[in-house]
């Protein structure tokens, strides 16, 4: 049976269990936090409302016990703060970059074979530490990022033409920060290109509410989201277990694609049993390659901050 383990209870991470126990398909779930019965509370609550749900997957709270999530087949790694209103998530770096390293070597350590998904912040830059750490093939180490910003930008065309978010097609590019790139010339409402259907001025507020989308809901509620980021990991590991090969905007290690090396940025993959297949290029116009330089530049100048902090 699958195993997905999921390394801190906070919002995302509860989420993410509580998604994958409704959908109901997975043999178990485990639940891993630092703070002593956070994790086992969270847990429980879940497996309460299994009756409910007619969902029997087995949902585990631990404190810290790595031996629990032994031979998983997806890790799921949420750990450390998350960001304040006025904070960026470059902000988070020096704490949870420390965080990152400990929780991926423990993790490898009992699941040498899993393919992890990274979710803390600076997502790009985090990716880049656990994929040193966990030394595993590239492509079974990746970030959720895409995922969650095409939702946000998905559901805000949805909602400006009135039609369903199911008939939204679109994918994004670079980090996952302010200068993220959705690619309004790829984007598509039931087969018929978004260019075509809306103004150049509303296309352009979408774009821009879509990159401060996270800090949006931080205005809001005074913490990060946890819902549709909770949801989009979910998304992913779906497409692991299920070897769905869905097209996947991920933040993926680039060898020469899109011109970068060295790097790990947000691009479309194929995202299987194996982690990523295969990371899809489109071609970019002058416009957008310029874009997703400014984004590149950001998480290489955050890497550089990374390499100098000595945790290698
Ligand atoms: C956000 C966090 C998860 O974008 O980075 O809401």
């Amino acid at each position: 049976m699958p195993k997905v383990s999921i390394i801190g209870a906070g919002n995302v991470g509860a989420t993410v269990a509580d998604v994958l126990a409704q959908q109901g398909i997975f043999g178990k779930v485990v639940l891993l936090d630092i703070v002593k019965g956070k994790a086992e509370g969270k847990a429980l609550d879940m497996w309460e409302s299994a009756p409910l749900r007619g969902s029997d997957t087995k949902v585990v709270g631990v404190t810290n016990d790595y031996q629990a999530t032994e031979e998983s087949d997806v890790v799921v790694i949420t750990s450390g703060v998350p960001r304040k209103e006025g904070q960026s998530r470059d902000d988070l770096i020096s704490i949870n970059a420390k965080i990152v390293k400990e929780v991926t070597e423990n993790v490898v350590r009992y699941s040498p074979d899993a393919k992890i998904i990274i979710v803390s912040n600076p997502l790009d830059v985090l990716t880049y530490v656990a994929s040193i750490t966990a030394k595993k093939p590239k492509n079974e180490v990746f970030g959720m990022a895409g995922v969650l910003d095409s939702a946000r930008y998905r559901s805000f065309i949805a909602l400006e033409l009135g039609v369903s978010v199911r008939s939204i097609h679109a994918t994004l590019l670079g980090g996952h920060g302010d200068f993220m790139v959705p690619l309004p010339r790829y984007t598509y409402v039931g087969g018929m290109p978004l260019t075509q259907l809306m103004s150049k001025e509303k296309i352009d507020a979408i774009v821009k509410r879509t990159q401060f989308g996270g800090g949006e809901i931080i205005k809001l509620i005074g913490t990060s989201a946890w819902i549709a980021p909770g949801n989009s990991v979910a998304d992913m590991v779906y497409s692991i277990l299920g070897d769905c090969n869905r097209i996947l905007p991920v933040c993926a290690y680039l060898e020469g694609q899109y011109g970068y090396n060295n790097v790990y940025l947000g691009v479309p993959a194929v995202i299987g049993k194996n982690g990523i297949n295969k990371i899809l290029e489109i071609e970019l116009n002058e416009e957008e390659k310029a874009m997703l330089d400014r984004s590149y530049k950001g998480v290489k100048e955050l890497m550089d901050v990374v390499d100098k902090m000595g945790l290698f």
